[in-house]
């Protein structure tokens, strides 16, 4: 059986990274996010200026250069004959267009979580320097504070985990990204899944989701 090809939805903070990991890690396909790739080159110079300056203010990345990183991820899984599970793209109605354009999708899935929750989890969240291994200072303590469990980096906040910033994320959510749950829903392949429930609960919800579409 070919490895899947699965695109997760759902607000900043929902756990497309955290559920992503176990995507990787069961399947073995290509984890592609747009938010890592563009926190990697934060100060790049583009036309359109450098990722930066949205990323910090809650902003979307002007299409062009998202475009341009998915189109690339996705045709090195390709030649690789890998699948993958896209994070964080497409995340307004024309980049799902584009998205249409250059693959198809095995599995759709959103995960529903509620407003406050989300500012809980993205404000008291801890990501490590090194490996990219996500941490809430509640709900997914590391063994030492401040100490990556996974290779012993140092934790950080994102910059865009501030209360201000996360509130302006979700509001563009709201506006840009919700049309494209709808455009899926339309295809009438979305798989709902309640995103408040604990990490392992998700992660089952998730894998059924991807076994039946296979
Ligand atoms: P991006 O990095 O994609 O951020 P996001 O979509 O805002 O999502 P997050 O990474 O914040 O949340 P997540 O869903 O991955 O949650 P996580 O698993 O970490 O994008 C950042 C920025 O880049 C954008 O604002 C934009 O500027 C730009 N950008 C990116 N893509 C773009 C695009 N396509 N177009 C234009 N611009 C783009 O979980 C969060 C926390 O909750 C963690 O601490 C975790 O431990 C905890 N947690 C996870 N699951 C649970 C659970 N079930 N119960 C309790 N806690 C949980
Ligand atoms: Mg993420």
């Amino acid at each position: 059986m070919s490895q899947p090809k699965i695109l997760l939805l759902g607000p900043p903070g929902a756990g497309k990274g955290t559920q992503s990991a176990n995507l990787v890690e069961t399947y073995g396909v290509e984890h592609v996010t747009t938010g890592d790739a563009l926190r990697a080159n934060k100060d790049m110079e583009t036309e359109h200026g450098t990722p930066r300056e949205y990323m910090e203010a809650g902003e979307l990345v002007p299409d062009p250069v998202v475009n341009e990183i998915v189109q690339a991820a996705l045709s090195e899984a390709a030649d690789s004959g890998s699948g993958f599970v896209l994070d964080g793209y497409p995340r307004n109605v024309d980049q799902a267009e584009y998205l249409a354009e250059i693959t198809d999708l095995d599995v759709a899935a959103y995960f529903d979580v509620s407003d406050d929750e989300l500012i809980d989890r993205l404000t008291g969240r801890r990501v490590c320097d090194d490996c990219g291994t996500n941490f809430h200072v509640k709900y997914a303590p590391p063994e030492e504070e401040g100490v990556c469990d996974e290779c012993g980096g140092e934790l950080i906040q994102r910059d865009d985990d501030t209360e201000e910033t996360a509130r302006e994320r979700l509001r563009v959510f709201e506006e840009n990204t919700l049309p494209v749950v709808e455009f899926y829903d339309d295809e009438g392949d979305l798989a709902r899944i309640d995103g408040e429930q604990s990490p392992d609960e998700v992660w089952e919800d998730l894998q059924s989701a991807v076994e039946d579409a296979q």
